[in-house]
């Protein structure tokens, strides 16, 4: 895979970095994902050579917060009961989860609350999904796993300055991304996954994750869950929040439709999925 350079154009501080790449089996498997005549069957072989990334395909597909009825115990069985689209949707996953496994930062501050934010999110996205009808649960489990994905291509694109964003907080976060990185994690998230390959409707969804949502987008629903999920996860003990504007979680829960008792239900269902770490 290419490797693709960004500059920031808001500061003298700024000068070329790399967006992270990846690993050179799983950028062949991401160019197969959107090939629409490949066969499941290609996919799965090709899949099976990293022996990685299927067992935490595996891992995705059985951990509480996916929601399956049963466990599910080879890649060919996920094919068999799940279907090419959600065997697609637990690759995609898989990859972002590993990721996210960056260890401590900086003092005070570890990858951790990063991935516990990511699997909560899309552990409520999910439940959400099926609250409100209409939508994929497990494409909306993958939209809250991935919707920060900014933050880890931050991390590795520079963890210093990564770290001085850290001092920030609410409405000052995405600002001083911007001053750090040129550009804010919701765009650099976006510009890595139209990197990687992944669909096109994660990289919009990404894009959008922290603005207001148009009700024009085909996406609204989709991206009003995540937003939701975003907020509700930025509740929970040890997630992170940082990002988040303190009234982020009413005005998405309006939007939605959604009582604030019937967030107290969720927030209780997500904690019993992913105990805080
Ligand atoms: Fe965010
Ligand atoms: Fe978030």
């Amino acid at each position: 895979m290419d490797d693709r350079c960004t500059a920031g154009d808001s500061g003298a501080r700024q000068r070329p970095r790399r967006l992270p790449t990846l690993e050179v089996a799983t950028s062949q498997l991401m160019v197969y994902l959107r090939d629409p005549e490949v066969s499941d069957q290609r996919v799965l072989s090709l899949l099976q050579l990293d022996v990685a990334l299927s067992s935490t395909v595996l891992a995705v597909a059985n951990s509480p917060f996916y929601g399956l009825p049963r466990r599910v115990d080879s890649l060919h069985q996920a094919l068999r009961i799940l279907g090419f689209e959600a065997l697609r949707n637990l690759i995609y996953a898989a990859t972002i989860q590993r990721l996210f496994r960056q260890g401590r930062i900086c003092p005070g501050f570890d990858a951790k609350c990063l991935w516990y934010h990511a699997s909560t999110t899309g552990a409520a996205a999910r439940r959400l999904a099926l609250h409100v009808g209409g939508l994929d649960p497990q494409q909306a489990f993958l939209a809250g796993l991935l919707h920060d994905i900014g933050h880890i291509v931050e991390i590795q694109m520079d963890r210093d300055a990564y770290c001085s964003v850290l001092e920030q907080r609410d409405e000052a976060w995405l600002p001083a991304e911007v001053e750090a990185f040129g550009q804010d994690h919701a765009a650099l998230g976006a510009e890595a996954l139209r990197l990687w390959r992944f669909p096109d409707w994660s990289v919009e969804l990404v894009a959008g994750h922290h603005a207001p949502v148009a009700a024009t987008r085909p996406d609204a629903a989709l991206l009003r869950v995540c937003q939701l999920a975003d907020s509700l996860s930025g509740s929970l003990p040890g997630s992170f929040e940082r990002d988040l504007a303190p009234e982020a979680l009413g005005a998405c829960a309006a939007a939605l439709g959604i009582a604030e008792s019937r967030l107290d239900t969720l927030r209780a269902q997500v904690l019993l999925e992913c105990p805080p770490i």
